[in-house]
Parts: C-alpha cells; structure tokens; sequence
C-alpha cells in the first residue's frame, strides 16, 4: 500500500468517459488529485464515448458535472482552467477496432505534445458485456506493453461478472491480453480510509488482536445499509439485485479484513493471500441450508426521512411483478481455527431506516455472572463497532455500574469519532484508488483468485434463490430495517441484530 510517493506522469483512458461513474465519481476523483497537486502537470485524461463532438464540448460536459458532483463547490475557475487543459475526447465505439489504432494515433499526439513517456491507465467504466470487445482491441492495437519501458494498466469496474462462470470467463479474456499484475479490479470500499483502518486497528495495535478469535468473539455483524431506493437504476438492479451488487465485492471484501490472518508483509500478494485463505474457509452450504441461513427482501412503498417513497416494483424500469431482492442477509461460518463456530451474520439494503455501513464485533459475556447476587440479572455483551461510513469512528460498548447505593449495570460507549481527531472529510475512495494503480500497487484491488472465490459461496445462493421463487415479496417497508425473516435469522441463534 502507498505512502506518498512520486507518481509517473501519464495518459488515463476512460471508456465511459461520458457516463454516469465517471461525472459523479472519476472526474471528480481526478479534479480532486490536481486541485491537491498530486497530479504531475503533464498528466492527461482522455474521455472515450459514442457520443459527443469534440474536446471543448467534453470539457464542457465535465464542467457541469463538476459543478454537481466536485467534493468542493463551488469549482474555482482558475482550478478548472488549469484541470480542463488536461481533458481530451475521443469519439469510438468499443467494438470497432479501427477506432482503436486511430486511439493509438491520436494518444501518440498527446503525449509527444505533452511530453508524456507513454504510460497508460486504461479505465473500463463500461457495462460487463462490452469489457471483453475493449480488451480485445486494446491488445490487437498494440496497446498493452508487458516488457519494461512505459507501463500500461487496466482497472475494471464492478460488477465483475453476474455468476462464477461470467467471472471466470471475464478473467479469461482480460488474461489474455493483460498480465495479472496490469490488472485493477476496483471494489471503492476498499479505498475508503475507514475500511483501510480495520487491518491498521487490529494490526497497529496491541490490544485487539489477541481478543480477536472463537474464544472471545461471540459473533459478527457487517452491515451495509442504505436509505436510498434504486434511484435511475432500475433496470440494471433488475439484473444484479442486492447480493450481486453489494454482498459479493462490498460486505465479503470487509468480512476478509475483518476475518483474515496478519499477512506476512504489507504487500499486494501478503495481503490479498490473506484474503482468499478466509473466502476458501467459507463453509459451503447446502440447498436446504441455503434457504435455512438467507434471508432475501423487496421493499414496498414506505416512508424515509419522513418522505413517502414508492415500492421497488413501482420504481422506473422496474417489472411491477419484480422477484429481485433489493435486501439480504446471511449467516455464514469460517470454518479455520481462529473462527470455527463463530457466526458472520451479513446483510445489506436499500430503502432500510437509515444509511449506515457498520461493522460489529460482539464479544462472549463473562463466564459468571457475579453481580446475579446484587440484582444484575443481564448484562449487554460488549461490543467493538467499526462504523464505516457516515458518521466514521470506533466505539466500544462495556457495562458500567451506575452511580448510587445499589449495583446496576448500564451499558456505556468509549467513542473514537474521525472527524474530531482528523477533521470533517475523508478522501474519496476513488481518487486513493486512482493513485494507486498509477503507482502500480494492487492492494486495495481484488485478485483474480479473490473474484473468483468470492462468487464460489454466492453463485449457489443465486442458484437456489432462482430456483427457489419468493411468494412474499414486497416484505419490508421503506424505511424500516429489512424484511422478519432477518430478525428470525439471528433470533434462532438467541441473538439480534445492532440497531446502527
Ligand atoms: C455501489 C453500488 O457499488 O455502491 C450502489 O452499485 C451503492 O448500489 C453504492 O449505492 C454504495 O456506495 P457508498 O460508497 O455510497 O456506500
């Protein structure tokens, strides 16, 4: 992982380079970089698309997105001067592959221009289906060096295939023309500062790692929770649902930080090795108990923030008799010697109460229960909560005897807050992303191996999903905590989810 160090000049390619991911995140991500100067001067950002004229009118295309999405607003006209002179457009269509080698010519002129040594960061911003048609003409055009002398690096966005089988083959055609090492493939939970405090908390510090196992750990919550419907995406949501959008890269990315043993060293293949070891200790379940430990959910109209929003079958794009989970949650066992019989309980959201990514570490209770004879017949578990986002921090929850002549016991917080140590904004996960790949270090991005493992444990859950239709769908409402079923899920394990 980077500290601050220099950084190669170079040309980033954005195919996408008009859509969505890039004017709300990858241009603002990159405006952030130049306007703190991590950027070197010459470094250039070529916007790739269908549509759209030419350099002035792409400029002004991100102009406008920046005045929307821009971290600080307003933009400075001096800052986005300077930013757009770095900003180019190229008009193609991905599969042609003449549109390539006119690439090639046209990033030829660029950089001798600009003085550029010819590295390149091709970033794929593009739906799955089109990613093996880019690949391929990337490396039939000749853009893709695998000896020394400029670098050339790909990151590709999620989702990274739909099932086992799409991932692998997806990893097939990128392996083809990329070696392993060229290859970023970005999960932005893993460039949040929060996410890359977890290893630095358990790691960085004497006192947790060795209450971090079977013998004190009760069980695990990781919860990633949304309070946002599907907003414009209902058509791509209508294919993915909650368990491909979120539980394959996002939760099982934090379960691994969480799960994982200390690598043994702080570096790509260390770390990411770590991280397999855990996916591969996932207990595979059965179909039966598929059904017994999951937990699928669709919201129906409700309220959120105190504003009436409709159902997810009555969303834009959406079939008003949609099965597609839009919640889930499931209880899974690392089967390894630190965690045998400690449950990882998972679940995400949209449309849930509140907007919370939260990561719960509850501990066993004491073996006796001394303070029974003075009255205290229950004492709340403690518990270690890593909140991700929003509200960024660390709090942990122990009992305390309540001041006053007689023994109770209340539970009480010892709360760490980032913004009162480290200020009110976190970096964008994207722009850290960013610089990591031009640096060359991998990371905070998934391996082949990882991708893979990962959809290994949630294909058969889509399987038997499929198979296995809901009848009860819509069954949570907007703004509540998700469907009963998840509240049975840990009731019979004796145990309740957090209220974040
Ligand atoms: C994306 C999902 O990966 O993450 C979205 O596709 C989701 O559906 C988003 O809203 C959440 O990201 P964040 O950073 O706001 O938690």
């Amino acid at each position: 992982m980077s500290s601050a160090i220099s950084t190669d000049p170079a040309t980033m390619v954005i195919f996408g380079g008009s859509g969505d991911l890039s004017k709300r995140k990858l241009v603002p991500a990159l405006f952030e970089l130049h306007r703190e100067k991590q950027l070197p001067p010459t470094t250039a950002i070529v916007g790739y698309a269908r549509t759209g004229e030419s350099d002035e009118t792409y400029r002004a295309e991100m102009k406008a997105a920046l005045a929307e999405f821009a971290r600080k607003k307003p933009v400075e006209e001096a800052e986005w001067t300077s930013f757009a002179s770095r900003l180019f457009f190229f008009r193609g269509d991905l599969t042609i592959s003449k549109n390539f080698t006119d690439l090639k010519a046209r990033l030829g002129a660029i950089e001798k221009e600009r003085g550029l040594p010819g590295n390149r960061l091709f970033y794929l911003a593009i739906p799955p289906s089109s990613i093996g048609a880019v690949v391929k003409n990337l490396g039939q055009a000749g853009f893709v060096y695998r000896v020394d002398g400029p670098w050339s690096r790909v990151i590709v966005e999620k989702p990274f295939g739909r099932d086992l089988q799409t991932a692998r083959a997806l990893n097939e055609e990128l392996s083809q023309v990329f070696a392993e090492r060229q290859i970023f493939r970005i999960d932005h939970y893993l460039g949040k500062e929060t996410t890359q405090n977890i290893l630095v908390l358990r790691l960085g510090n004497g006192i947790f790692e060795p209450l971090w196992n079977r013998r004190y750990v009760d069980h695990v919550q990781i919860t990633v929770a949304e309070s946002i419907g599907v907003e414009n995406r209902g058509k791509f949501y209508e294919e993915a649902g909650v368990l491909r959008d979120i539980i394959q890269n996002h939760v099982l990315q934090l379960l691994c930080l969480v799960a994982m043993e200390p690598p043994v060293a702080f570096d790509p293949d260390a770390v990411r090795d770590e991280k397999v070891k855990v996916l591969r200790s996932i207990q595979p379940q059965s179909g039966e108990e598929i059904l017994r430990d999951s937990v699928r959910g669709q919201y129906g109209p409700g309220a959120v923030d105190g504003k009436t929003v409709v159902g997810y079958r009555a969303e834009k794009d959406v079939n008003p008799m949609s099965l597609r989970e839009t919640y889930a949650a499931w209880k899974v066992q690392i089967e390894n010697w630190r965690w045998a019989g400690v449950p990882f309980y998972l679940r995400a959201g949209k449309r849930l109460q509140k907007r919370v990514t939260e990561i719960a570490i509850q501990f066993k209770t004491p073996p006796i229960a001394l303070f029974r004879q003075v009255g205290v017949l229950r004492q709340e578990p403690n518990a270690l909560v890593l909140r991700i986002q929003p509200d960024e921090g660390i709090a942990l929850k122990f009992g305390a005897k309540v001041p006053g002549p007689v023994t109770k016991v209340d539970p009480v917080t010892m709360d760490f807050r980032y913004s009162e140590f480290f200020g009110a904004s976190q970096p964008e996960a994207y722009a850290r992303l960013l610089m990591d790949a031009i640096h060359g270090d991998s990371t905070l991005f998934a391996r082949r191996d990882e991708v893979e493992a990962a959809w290994e444990h949630v294909t058969p859950l889509l399987d038997v999903w499929r198979d296995n239709p809901p009848l009860d769908h819509p069954n949570y409402e907007a703004g509540t905590w998700g469907p009963d079923a998840s509240v049975a899920l840990l009731a019979r394990d004796g145990r309740r989810w957090r209220r974040p």
